[in-house]
């Protein structure tokens, strides 16, 4: 999958790991790896919200909400899968939501995130 770069390096590479985690996802489909990318987002927000309030970003909460709703949908996927254990709701929601969402943040939320922190010379 290919991601957009943004103006920050560190978050590049944060980003970088989490679609490689989420490749391995989409090639084995289990729990273990899902469990991996669910580790993953909430390190790569958590890592954002921080930044965000260092740098007291006027879009804070906005942006923490949306990282908010994108975790516990995808925690509700989880207690699915768990429960049914089926694949084919998994791979429909990488495909379909998950990684559709990730492209869109990334170019919608990360890249204005990351040129508000370089122009601070964080
Ligand atoms: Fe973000």
């Amino acid at each position: 999958m290919k991601i957009d770069k943004v103006s920050k390096e560190s978050m590049n590479l944060m980003h970088e790991e989490e679609i490689k985690i989420l490749e391995e996802l989409l090639t084995t489909l289990d729990v273990v790896h899902f469990e991996r990318l669910l580790e993953h987002m909430q390190e790569h927000f958590e890592s954002e919200e921080k930044l965000m309030k260092e740098a007291n970003y006027p879009s804070f909460r906005m942006h923490q909400a949306e990282h908010a709703k994108v975790l516990r949908e995808a925690r509700y996927i989880e207690m699915q899968i768990r429960n049914a254990q089926d694949s084919k709701d998994l791979l429909s929601y990488l495909e379909d939501e998950f990684s559709p969402w990730l492209d869109q943040h990334i170019k919608a939320m990360d890249t204005p995130l990351a040129d508000y922190l370089v122009s601070l010379g964080l």
